[in-house]
């Protein structure tokens, strides 16, 4: 972690995207109103509000889930990043509103208890058209909850950085459910089309941009060592050829896929580096960071790490794996075989 870091402080840009967060929700709920209003002047307010609520949870979720490979594509999407999880907050607030409207305007009037009323209320027919779609709201909304619940730093702390990362990973798994909770409530409600034909351009969107940035990542690691054909002594030590000395800019690194794991190697002050490309915080990509105050600066939130050693300065308990490394001919030679995370690996001094 880095010294001056400061995420969940109030800083100015913090405040400035929460702001912009709360305008574009409230301008887009005033918006769906208005033109509801006009188009469908007999819905009942409830309802009004319900879909508004709905559709802009369901949004937002869009927005959130197409943050991540906008930012692999671009970094100037870099500070959504950062800000990204009071939207998450904020989609679950949305969603519970809108399943607590309907649990209130469906389901609070009978004898069964509301929440079991949302499984019972569409029993199992046979048709598509019948398929209860509002668990699937449900069990969308649980999930949520914990991602909401778990966002703060406190508990990717205490839960460990992979832990935390595959918890949240789960909110695909909430994406998927609200696809089937929109696409058969729609097939049932008096709802129009304009529903189904909105929230496939949606699925295609954050489809497409995942992809594209699956293959901007594949790119590089499909990217063959340059001179595996000249055997040399740190060849015969099993080091691996991974780049020119001359294709890295000074204080940054070039990511290279060495055996399957990408490494991140540094070029400053006359030395060479390297270590896992893998931010512990939350698996960031340690090689399109910089070197500031000597020390290996995660682009995403700014932990901050040695390069010789991988282990972030005091009192930050952060480590990443470091790799050995030689620079023979004005090319840079890694050893395939990790050192463990926070070990010192000596440098390698580039030729003059
Ligand atoms: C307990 C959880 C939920 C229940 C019981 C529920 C129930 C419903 C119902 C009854 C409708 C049809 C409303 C109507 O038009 O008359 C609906 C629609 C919808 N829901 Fe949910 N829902 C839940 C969770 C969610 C969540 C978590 C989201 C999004 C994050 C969501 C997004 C939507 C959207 C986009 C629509 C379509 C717009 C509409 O017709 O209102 N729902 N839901
Ligand atoms: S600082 Fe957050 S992922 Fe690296």
């Amino acid at each position: 972690m880095a010294i001056n870091y400061s995420a969940v402080q109030w800083n100015r840009q913090k405040k400035f995207y929460d702001f912009a967060l709360i305008g574009g929700v409230a301008l887009y709920l005033l918006t769906f109103g208005a033109v509801t209003e006009i188009l469908f002047p007999l819905v009942t307010a409830e309802i009004l509000l319900m879909r508004a609520l709905g559709t802009a949870a369901f949004l937002l979720l869009h927005l959130i889930l197409c943050i991540g490979p906008l930012c692999r594509l671009n970094p100037k999407f870099l500070p959504l990043l950062y800000n990204r999880r009071h939207a998450g907050v904020t989609c679950f607030l949305l969603a519970f509103l809108h399943a607590v409207l309907v649990v209130a305007t469906y389901h609070a009037g009978g004898n069964l208890n509301p929440i079991l009323s949302i499984f019972a209320s569409s029993p199992l027919t046979g048709s598509v058209a019948g398929v209860p779609f509002q668990p699937f709201g449900f069990f969308a909304l649980l999930i949520l909850f914990l991602l909401a619940a778990t966002s703060h730093d406190f508990w990717l702390a205490n839960l460990t950085a992979p832990v935390w990362k595959a918890l949240h990973l789960s909110v695909y798994f909430a994406y998927a459910l609200l696809v089937l909770h929109v696409t058969f409530g729609t097939l049932q409600g008096e709802t129009s089309w304009f529903y189904v034909a909105a929230m496939a351009a949606g699925l295609v969107t954050v489809l497409g941009l995942h992809l594209l940035a699956a293959h901007q990542e594949v790119a590089p690691d499909s990217e063959k060592p340059a001179s595996s054909d000249r055997p040399s002594a740190v060849e015969a030590q099993g080091f691996i050829d991974a780049c020119a000395v001359s294709d890295i800019p000074e204080n940054r690194a070039r990511i290279a896929c060495i055996t399957g794991e990408r490494v991140a190697i540094f070029k400053y002050a006359g030395k060479i580096s390297a270590v896992s490309n893998v931010c512990q915080h939350q698996n960031g990509p340690l090689g399109e960071g910089k070197i500031v105050a000597g020390c290996i600066t995660c682009p995403w939130h700014g932990y901050q790490y040695v390069p010789e050693t991988g282990a972030s300065p005091p009192p930050f308990v952060e480590k990443v794996p470091t790799f050995n490394v030689r620079v023979k001919d004005g090319r840079v030679w890694v050893d395939p075989k990790p050192n463990p995370a926070g070990s010192r690996a000596e440098p390698a001094l580039i030729e003059t």
